[in-house]
């Protein structure tokens, strides 16, 4: 089967499937599988083998879970999948599952094992060729494989742990109790690279090249002669995205930024000033705060927040695309919305066949079922890397490609409280000074984004001059991540820290409080709301 992929030119037909066993791990695991070049999809656990294999798998991986395999209603997978002649690898619950359905023994050992653990590994082994015999790997287990399944050889061992790996070659069937995917494990990617290219003999396939190839053709396919309307936000997504529609159909393409109030400082000029002299594609700003805004008066919660801004972001367009019709001398073939949604938007929205619903992004979730366009999103099995990689290919500005994530529903998901005008107004302020100051220090290559949050429902006690003060705390929330699907809180200087802290309560006078999140995601999400 992999080498039969030689040649193909669409590796989406030929996916290296995760199945989600309900951890946040399939998702990590996806995209290391595409660090490696290969494509890769998320399905869930619950899709029968017959729906996996109508899928051409090239291979199969099965994810790590929470689940205990001997637990009643313990996910599984039916079992002809093991002779279906695919490729497999399982990860931690997914090697129990797999060493449970091919007649191996799983039990509880007694020691769970949590973290950095050393292990031995058989160097003959086809997924520890090139990898020392001694690791350390990340565990996560409290069951494990007593007893590996008839014919398959224990290529990996702990202390607590005797069957740590096993495969059979001639099965092309591998399973390890650890997390290759996650950094943690030492060798974890030549590990994975080892099973897709040794064990399932696939070769890379997908890169920037293959991606646009792909996605024009479709694009073109999909919108024929018809026009194009673009929701452009400044960020990276939705910039990478028109430029891959324009690259398709020219001047079809019609970029309206939306103005809905909710953008930080200097915002709208920057994207103005980046897209009509650097990228050519024709973009008309239009001003809709005041739609947004109304909408959003005495609005406190998250989801109805994001609910609203996803509808208005659609009505505004709507609008757009009735005076772009009009321009075009009443020619009614406006039908197309370009949308830079990203696959890890689609999983987290619950999109991702199985994923369980975290917030609703407001390009997705959060749109209404009464929407006229149809969505054209070339990036919605993409991860922001990939993203990147492709507008560099295209051409889009560096400064635009490495720009920091900002939220579509922009400052209204980082007031907690209402998004009125006065809110907006100081956060507005306060959000200016940390990107002055983080960019003073260089930071803005080392972290990934760096939200600031006004918490208008809280008050604190403060005392300026000799006055009492009785103002609003401003949390600042840097964080580094490769992808946002989980991140760490980044570690900023002091003196940075207490520039900021300094320039802010000296500037906006209705805080008298900085403070700063210093929590991962999981368990805490990068924006608050
Ligand atoms: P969370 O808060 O879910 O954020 O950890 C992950 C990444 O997604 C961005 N984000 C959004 N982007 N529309 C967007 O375009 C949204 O509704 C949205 N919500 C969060 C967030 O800034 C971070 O980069």
């Amino acid at each position: 089967m992999p080498s039969k992929l030689e040649g193909v030119k669409n590796p989406e037909e030929n996916p290296v499937l995760v199945v989600d066993f309900g951890a946040q791990y399939a998702q990590l695991i996806a995209r290391r599988v595409r660090e490696a070049g290969i494509y890769s999809e998320i399905v869930p656990h619950t899709m029968h083998a017959k729906d996996m294999l109508a899928k051409h798998p090239s291979a199969i991986i099965l994810s790590g879970g929470p689940a205990s395999v001997y637990a009643q209603n313990a996910p599984g997978i039916e079992t002809e999948i093991f002779t279906s002649g695919v490729p497999i690898l399982g990860i931690c619950y997914g090697f129990q599952v797999m060493a449970q359905g091919l007649g191996g023994v799983v039990g509880e050992t007694g020691t769970s094992e949590y973290g950095h653990t050393p292990t031995q590994t058989h160097c003959d082994a086809c997924l520890f060729d090139g990898v020392p015999e001694d690791q350390v790997v990340w565990m996560s287990h409290g069951d494990a494989v007593s007893k590996a399944p008839e014919g398959f050889t224990v290529t990996a061992s702990t202390a607590e742990t005797p069957v740590a790996a096993f495969e059979n070659r001639e099965r092309k069937l591998f399973g390890v109790q650890w997390h290759p995917e996650v950094r943690h494990s030492q060798y974890g990617q030549k590990v994975l690279e080892n099973f897709l290219y040794e064990g399932a003999g696939l070769e890379p396939n997908w890169n920037s090249t293959s991606i646009i190839e792909d996605q024009v053709a479709k694009i073109r396919e999909q919108v024929g002669d018809s026009q194009v309307i673009c929701a452009l936000s400044g960020g990276v997504d939705s910039s990478v995205a028109a430029a891959l529609v324009h690259e398709a159909v020219g001047d079809q393409l019609t970029c309206f930024f939306i103005d809905h109030g909710l953008l930080r400082a200097g915002e709208r000029e920057q994207v103005e000033q980046d897209y009509a002299t650097t990228m050519g594609i024709k973009v008309f700003t239009v001003d809709e705060s005041e739609r947004f805004l109304d909408a959003l008066e005495g609005v406190t919660e998250p989801e109805e927040k994001r609910k609203i801004i996803g509808r208005e972001f659609i009505r505004s367009f709507e609008s757009a695309q009735r005076a772009l019709i009009e321009q075009l001398g009443g020619k009614d073939d406006v039908k197309f919305l370009v949308q830079g949604t990203l696959y890890p938007d689609v999983v987290e929205s619950g999109g991702g066949e199985g994923a369980s619903n975290i917030k609703s992004h407001h390009n997705v979730g959060g749109l209404p079922d009464d929407m006229e366009f149809e969505l054209v999103e070339p990036l919605r099995t993409l991860f922001k890397d990939e993203v990147r990689a492709i507008g560099r290919e295209l051409g889009v500005p560096e400064k635009i490609v490495a720009r920091q994530p900002f939220p579509g529903p922009g400052l209204g998901i980082r007031i907690v409280g209402e998004v009125s005008r006065e809110n907006l107004r100081v956060l507005r302020a306060a959000d200016a000074v940390v990107r002055e100051e983080m960019t003073a220090a260089g930071l803005d290559n080392v972290i990934w984004q760096c939200p600031v949050v006004l918490l208008a429902d809280v008050r604190s006690v403060g005392v300026q001059g000799d006055h009492r003060t009785y103002g609003h705390p401003i949390v600042i929330r840097p964080v580094t991540s490769e992808d946002a699907m989980t991140a760490d809180w980044g570690r900023i200087p002091y003196d940075v820290l207490a520039r900021i802290s300094n320039h802010i309560t000296n500037t906006v006078p209705e805080v008298n409080r900085v403070v700063l999140d210093v929590t991962s995601k999981p368990p805490a999400t990068i924006e608050w709301e």
